[in-house]
């Protein structure tokens, strides 16, 4: 019998303030007319202070478990992606499965920045299809709000604060039916955050850096390749995808990647608009709003995919 890992819930959390261009534009020198059509983002939402990305976590992993009409003694397993986690160590994994009340299963942190969703996805199918867990939560999670630098207007426009969440249960239906991995160190100058903590300060530069046209180029080119790559993995077509449901970084790079795949764009769940670029929370984050929103149906085939500092890529393909 084949064991596939199923979606049996999602849920998602925005923390309250929510801030719109025009809001960014009394501090930064920016205008509403840049960013919407550089990027298609007019608003965010920022974490309120002390708000950690383990608390953004909790109420999507409620929300998701509430979904799946699962008992939290189900869970055998928890990973959260997160570029910014509550702590250096613990992992905020661990810290969220305290605040579930839950223990003793295994629980960390996948780092791989915006395509840290589909890192987790991929590695909870793998615990799946083994046999060694029945009933996964990934989780999404970032206060990215936290390494934001409001003297740098090219980065601290594209992004906001938020999580996302699944349950993935074992089943005898499919399930996830592919994904693909890539990362390529070389480019890892082009996106990141160089600082690092050293001997009770912080040595180096510990906000966002990214050259945007670089990573503009490089994102374009790989996610369409790795869509190509996950559906020949499943045997599919890309006439047999229904919905793209990309990370959210730019409005442009998902229309290109969209296209590549030949896919209309009310066939694309879109929520850069509204969330920013939340990093690996964005892909959950939209996932659930395809799903609450009625849009993404049972028995629909859903790609995933995102890509992020490192360079990190990859994509799943979903039979919903
Ligand atoms: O999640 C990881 C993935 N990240 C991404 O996918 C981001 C990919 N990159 C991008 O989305 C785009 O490269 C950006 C939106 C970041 C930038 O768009 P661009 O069309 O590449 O703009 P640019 O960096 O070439 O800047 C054009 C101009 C510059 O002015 P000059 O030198 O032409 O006079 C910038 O100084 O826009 C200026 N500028 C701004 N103006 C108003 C840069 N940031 C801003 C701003 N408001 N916030």
């Amino acid at each position: 019998m084949t064991v596939y890992s199923r979606i049996a819930g999602t849920g998602s959390y925005l923390p309250a303030q929510r801030v719109t261009n025009d809001d960014l534009a009394q501090k930064v020198e920016t205008s509403d007319e840049w960013i919407a059509t550089r990027t298609g983002i007019r608003a965010r939402h920022f974490a309120a202070e002390g708000e950690l990305s383990s608390d953004l976590a909790l109420k999507a992993v409620e929300a998701a478990i509430a979904s799946a009409g699962i008992a939290r003694e189900e869970i055998d397993l928890l990973i959260v992606a997160t570029t910014t986690p509550d702590h250096t160590f613990p992992s905020t994994a661990t810290v969220l499965q305290n605040k579930l009340g839950v223990y003793g299963f295994p629980a960390f942190d996948i780092q791989a920045v915006c395509a840290g969703f589909i890192y987790a996805l991929t590695i909870a199918d793998q615990f799946i299809r083994s046999g060694t867990a029945k009933c996964a939560v990934v989780v999404g999670a970032e206060t990215f709000s936290h390494i934001l630098n409001w003297q740098d207007r090219t980065t601290c426009v594209l992004f906001g604060d938020g999580a996302g969440a699944v349950v993935l249960k074992a089943s005898e239906e499919p399930g996830i039916l592919a994904s693909k991995l890539h990362a390529d160190g070389r480019y890892k100058d082009i996106l990141n955050v160089p600082g690092r903590i050293k001997n009770g300060a912080i040595d180096g530069d510990p906000w966002v850096y990214m050259d945007g046209g670089a990573v503009f180029k490089f994102a374009v080119r790989a996610l369409s390749d790795v869509a190509v790559e996950t559906l020949a993995l499943a045997g599919m077509e890309k006439s047999q995808v229904d919905w793209l449901v990309p990370h959210q970084a730019n409005i442009r790079i998902i229309e290109s990647t969209a296209k590549h795949l030949h896919l209309s764009m009310d066939k694309v769940i879109v929520t850069v608009d509204q969330h920013g670029n939340t990093s690996a929370a964005s892909i959950p984050l939209a996932l659930d709003e395809g799903i609450r929103s009625g849009r993404i149906q049972r028995g629909q085939t859903l790609m995933l995919e995102g890509i992020g500092g490192g360079f990190t890529w990859g994509a799943a393909l979903i039979k919903y």
